[in-house]
């Protein structure tokens, strides 16, 4: 089964762009630091204001995501993903998700060989392939990414995969071709009727 998770970035960080989008199967909310990526940052405390009724998952383009991790487990975050290019120790943030009862995830960027992160595959819920580069919403989707996740769909068949950036009705098409199931989408989603282009994706 295919799951949409709305990416708030797009229609900003608000109450509002969570509630426009209920009828996904979760909240993408990119938390970045200004350093691995530019931008402003989103604190632990802010998302846990954000009420929803689907579950919250926390995409960390951060460096050191270990410091982050119990922060957000206690904002009511159910799954938190961490960048491969991020972490000294990935089993370590792994061991840390696990310990706050989080549905833990690995993410990928473009420009990172798929290799960095089979060998942690075994031990998460969820890979997430960037198929933009980390940082903004609005951007192509990059094809190139579709080997990526063909690649690591034949190797890992249950593992859930979830592809991040520029997916619309097209290129979600061509993501579940190669094995994504969780769709991450931000600007298709808010571009007009949300609802509408949930239900599209789908
Ligand atoms: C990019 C973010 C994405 C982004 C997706 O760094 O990780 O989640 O907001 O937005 P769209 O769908 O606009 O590419
Ligand atoms: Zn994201």
């Amino acid at each position: 089964m295919i799951k949409i998770s709305a990416s708030i970035m797009a229609n900003g960080f608000s109450q509002k762009s969570v509630d426009l989008a209920q009828s996904a199967d979760s909240i993408h909310i990119d938390v970045m630091d200004g350093k691995f990526v530019e931008n402003r940052i989103i604190s632990a405390e802010e998302v846990a204001k954000l009420k929803s009724n689907i579950p919250k998952e926390v995409h960390l383009m951060v460096l050191e995501p270990e410091n982050y991790i119990e922060d957000f487990a206690k904002a009511g975050v159910e799954r938190i993903s961490f960048h491969i290019e991020t972490a000294y120790n990935p089993e370590k943030v792994i061991s840390l998700m696990e310990f706050h009862e989080l549905e833990t995830g690995i993410a990928i960027s473009p420009e990172t060989d798929v290799d960095d992160i089979l060998k942690y595959l075994d031990s998460v819920d969820f890979v997430v392939v960037m198929s933009v580069h980390p940082g903004k919403s609005g951007q192509v989707f990059i094809e190139k990414s579709l080997e990526k996740i063909r690649l690591i769909r034949s190797s890992f068949p249950l593992i859930d995969i979830e592809v991040d950036g520029g997916i619309n009705v097209k290129t979600a098409k061509l993501a579940i071709e190669a094995g994504a199931n969780i769709l991450v989408s931000g600007s298709f989603i808010y571009s007009g009727n949300p609802d509408e282009n949930i239900g599209e994706l789908r």
